[in-house]
């Protein structure tokens, strides 16, 4: 399968066939594929609760507007985004330096200090985009694995947020649902054409 074809056929399943599980290796499988995405300054900011058990996705369900596909789904991931991510430069340091990226670590100091350190909208806002990058990469993975997904955002935060014991150094990016599709899905909605949304060299300034 080349990657158009894995973006062509991923939809957002809503309909899961709850008799199909999706295995500890599946999940496995998808999230070190996903996670070798690209993150600002390689913090990883991503962290996942892999939810399968029946308990787990109900507390999901009751705090996410009833969404039915959070119960039939063979699992759903509660992805989250470190919002201090900056503070652990000192995991990635040695391997920086090692590779010949940098000659030592003075750069990476001055990003976790400066670039991050006094900013906290910079921070959560690095948390959420490195971590939505991977979500994107994670949705063509699994049409490659053959597996259903679909990202879903309503859902109540802080409710999730304490009925699985998050810290608050965690921002809850998404759930992913991942399965297998009980009933195909309708036509995908539609999108702006290329001409709605691009301009050429300034906002506003129509591309031809
Ligand atoms: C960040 C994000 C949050 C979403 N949240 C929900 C959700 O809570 N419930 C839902 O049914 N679909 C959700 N969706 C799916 C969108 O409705 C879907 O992507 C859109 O309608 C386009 O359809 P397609 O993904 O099949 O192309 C979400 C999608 C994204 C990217």
């Amino acid at each position: 399968m080349t990657v158009s074809e894995a973006i062509k056929l991923r939809r957002s399943v809503h309909s899961y066939d709850p008799t199909k599980k999706v295995s500890d290796e599946q999940i496995r499988q998808l999230i070190e594929l996903s996670t070798l995405a690209p993150s600002s300054f390689n913090l990883n900011h991503w962290r996942f609760i892999v939810v399968t058990s029946d308990e787990g996705k109900k507390k999901l369900h009751e705090n996410s507007l009833n969404q039915r596909h959070l119960l039939d789904a063979g699992a759903v991931l509660i992805v989250l985004g470190k919002i201090d991510a900056h503070l652990d430069v000192g995991l990635f340091v040695d391997d920086w330096i090692e590779k010949g990226y940098y000659p030592d670590d003075n750069h990476l100091n001055i990003v976790s200090s400066k670039f991050y350190g006094l900013r906290p909208s910079v921070q959560r806002d690095e948390a959420i985009r490195s971590t939505s990058i991977m979500t994107g990469i994670m949705l063509l993975a699994a049409v490659e694995m053959g597996l259903s997904t679909a990202p879903v955002i309503g859902f109540h935060f802080d409710k999730v947020m304490e009925a699985f014991d998050i810290p608050e150094n965690y921002v809850p990016v998404m759930l992913m649902t991942v399965g297998y599709e009980k009933t195909p899905m309708p036509p995908r909605v539609k999108r702006l054409g290329f001409e709605d949304i691009c301009y050429k060299e300034n906002f506003g300034k129509p591309i031809e």
